[in-house]
């Protein structure tokens, strides 16, 4: 039997990127990552490992459908956040009367329509297509939360595939990726706070759900490769390696570095205080609200958890273990 091919975008980057080196390693597959640019530095270990690069953009639609010609599997990932730093989004916003991560959510939602599109075109190879998403806040926390538009443009364009897509969506699972851990080093406001004693202050939580911990760089290919294997599709997963709360987390943090630590929970005027625009503070504020409130799935019935689907649980991350390889000497 000839090898089977998947297709990974955002290979480059920390989900898709576990996904290739992943699939690399199994015994079966030709792994074409799909990246703006192939020619960059950062391509050099994916294609050492075996992976295919292919350039592709997913603005450009034909692009797209060229790159996914004779995928067997699909794993689709877009990503909020580098809208934020654009200059267009900010100008657009300014024109339009609106707010940045509005922009944002309208080009992630587009971004998410032409993978969809795309990916339709293939429905004669493709056994299945494996989405990174997020659960509708606005939805599930009945219309409370309105700003926590990185989980609503996903959870939007999730939606447009099942609703629009019905051969689409048999071959289609969801992945709702959790809550990164390594956010604590790329938010300021989350990161551990020395005090003066020398204890130190953790991020708490104002409410009484869990956190999906997870290290995507690790993780997310066990996650995919589960959703690809399962017999059957339409299956939405939560993707975290442990699901404990920030103060149990805050205890392991503090076993493993060996310091006293409490917990403090963050609200907007840390945020505002950290010195973020009025947007990021409602739109990072809101979904620490969501998560707490309502949990990260928004509660919703349908989620599965990896052990579930068949995730071999041996193989992620265990936080005590990634709290001990981290670099925290600009902490402590
Ligand atoms: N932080 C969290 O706790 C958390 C939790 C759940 C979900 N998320 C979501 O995770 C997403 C980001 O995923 P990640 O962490 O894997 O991202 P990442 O490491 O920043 O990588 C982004 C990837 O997207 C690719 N990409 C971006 N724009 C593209 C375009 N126009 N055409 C083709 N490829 C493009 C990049 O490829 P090239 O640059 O090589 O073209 C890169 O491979 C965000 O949407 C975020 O909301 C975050
Ligand atoms: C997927 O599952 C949901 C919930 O069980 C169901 O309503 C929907 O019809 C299913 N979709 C497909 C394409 O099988
Ligand atoms: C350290 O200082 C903080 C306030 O800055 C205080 O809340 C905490 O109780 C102190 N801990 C110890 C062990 O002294
Ligand atoms: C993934 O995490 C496990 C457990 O922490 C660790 O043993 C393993 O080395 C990690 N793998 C990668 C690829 O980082």
């Amino acid at each position: 039997m000839p090898d089977k091919l998947i297709v990974i975008l955002g290979a480059t980057g920390l989900q898709g990127g576990s996904v290739a080196r992943l699939y690399a390693t199994l015994p079966g597959w030709r792994i074409r990552g799909i990246t703006r640019n192939p020619t960059k530095a950062s391509c050099s270990p994916l294609r050492e490992a075996g992976v295919e690069l292919v350039a592709a953009d997913l603005d450009d639609v034909e692009s797209l459908e060229k790159a996914f010609e004779g995928a067997n599997a699909i794993f689709a990932v877009t990503d909020f956040w580098q809208f934020i730093q654009l200059p267009s989004t900010n100008q657009a916003a300014a024109e339009q009367g609106r707010e940045p991560n509005q922009v944002a959510m309208d080009l992630e939602i587009q971004q998410g329509k032409n993978i969809i599109h795309a990916a339709v075109k293939h429905l004669g190879t493709l056994d299945r297509f494996v989405v990174s998403t997020l659960s509708d806040s606005e939805k599930w926390s009945g219309g409370k939360i309105k700003w926590n538009l990185h989980f609503d443009g996903k959870a939007k364009y999730t939606q447009y595939l099942k609703d629009n897509f019905p051969e689409l969506a048999k071959k289609s699972s969801y992945l709702q990726m959790g809550f990164y851990l390594s956010n604590e080093h790329t938010m300021p406001v989350l990161t551990p706070q020395k005090q003066e004693n020398g204890t130190f202050v953790l991020m708490g939580s104002a409410g009484t759900h869990l956190t999906p911990y997870v290290d995507p760089p690790n993780d997310t290919g066990y996650f995919v490769k589960a959703l690809m294997e399962a017999k059957e599709a339409n299956v939405t997963m939560l993707g975290y390696c442990e699901l404990i709360s920030n103060e149990e987390y805050a205890a392991i943090w503090s076993k493993v570095m060996g310091v006293k630590t409490r917990t403090v929970a963050k609200g907007m005027e840390d945020l505002k205080a950290a010195g973020l625009p009025d947007f990021l503070v409602r739109e990072v504020g809101e979904s620490l609200a969501y998560a707490s409130t309502w949990g990260w799935d928004g509660g919703d019935p349908e989620v599965k958890h990896p052990k579930d689907v068949g995730v071999e649980m041996d193989k992620l991350t265990k936080v005590a273990e990634w709290i001990r390889k981290e670099d925290w000497s600009s902490v402590l």
